[in-house]
């Protein structure tokens, strides 16, 4: 399959992408928060739930892995990726090696992976990836992100996704402008203008095939600290004027990150800007979502045997709820927090 089409089917049908990516450090903390051994075993017992999700090919067309995940397998020895291609979901793989401060610039993050990355990708080709993920962090707040953040950040996300390209495999370029602050909606979706824009900038200054990549943004909110909290429909109109200022026609898609938003709001925000009323949008606008999918069936699972049926079910429901708010179709009258 070349990049067009792979990037194509990964936002084909309505679906969207589920991310199981967290390094160890971030998939071990959330198991410590509710009392979860953290240990590769549990790590690959709940990646095992989530890969064997009966039916979740109906509404996730690709997931993305952490490395660890790409080189597990099921109780029974099936390798996850094989587990995942059986069920005609796409196989990604988070590519990136971590998020690190950035020198001279206090509170402004790099993220680093470049180093060895032509290899990396050879590798994950040959054992079935398709796609690869790259993660950039900018904090809002006094000058952040600064200039050198936001241009360091752009073009390592360039750099490794001309790489990806050259590897065959379809680059999901994720800037992502966190929520925590204090600053206000006009604040997010003005700096995320900016990020977008030096994004593709460099993506075209790298000769970066825009129609063999998908971008995952942030949705333009307020920070979590901010005082005034927007409707549904104000967050969804704030993104979209973003997104139509920065972000070219020729991208085949959009798949949102979630960042921290409640299932629900994820879930209904993404509803809003499919709905049917909106004038049509250049780009299919998809979700991404981790923790937005995950948390509730983290929470359920709890490391135990018996509760598995009852996780991969709050799995597949968050999962079909986002495949529903891709066609604006979402009734939160009819959701539950699980
Ligand atoms: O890189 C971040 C994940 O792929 C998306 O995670 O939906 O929990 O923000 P999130």
């Amino acid at each position: 399959m070349d990049l067009a089409n792979i990037a194509a089917r990964l936002v084909a049908d309505e679906k969207g992408l589920l991310a199981i990516d967290e390094s160890n450090g971030t998939c071990n903390r959330r198991f410590a928060d509710i009392g979860i051994e953290q240990t590769e075993e549990s790590r690959r017992r709940w990646r095992e739930l989530i890969v064997t999700t009966p039916e979740i090919g109906k509404s996730i067309s690709g997931m993305i892995l952490y490395d660890e995940t790409m080189h597990q397998a099921t109780a029974g020895g099936i390798p996850f990726g094989q587990v995942l291609v059986n069920a005609g979901i796409l196989v990604g793989i988070k590519v990136d090696t971590g998020v690190k401060p950035l020198a001279g610039f206090p509170g402004d993050s790099i993220t680093e992976g470049l180093d060895g990355l032509r290899l990396r990708l050879q590798d994950y080709a040959a054992i079935g990836a398709s796609f690869a993920k790259w993660r950039a962090v900018f904090s809002a707040g006094d000058s952040m992100p600064s200039t050198a953040c936001i241009a360091a950040n752009a073009h390592a996300l360039a750099r490794y996704a001309a790489l990806c390209q050259e590897a065959g495999l379809v680059p999901i370029v994720e800037p992502e402008l966190l929520m925590e602050g204090d600053h206000d909606m006009e604040t997010c979706g003005r700096l995320s203008r900016s990020i977008l824009e030096a994004v593709f900038a460099q993506l075209s200054a790298n000769k970066v095939l825009l129609e063999g990549m998908i971008l995952k943004p942030n949705m333009v909110l307020p920070g979590t600290a901010c005082r005034e909290q927007p409707t549904v429909g104000q967050v969804a109109d704030a993104t979209l004027k973003c997104l139509l200022r920065a972000v070219p026609a020729a991208v085949p898609g959009i798949a949102f990150l979630s960042g921290g938003q409640s299932p629900e709001l994820a879930c209904a925000r993404l509803n809003d800007m499919n709905a049917p009323f909106r004038s049509r949008m250049p780009w299919p606008l998809a979700f991404s979502y981790a923790r937005a999918i995950q948390q509730p069936a983290l929470a359920l699972w709890a490391g135990q045997e018996d509760n598995i049926g009852l996780a991969q079910a709050s799995l597949l429901h968050r999962a079909r709820c986002n495949h529903a708010a891709r066609r604006g179709e979402y009734d939160p009258s009819t959701d539950s927090p699980r």
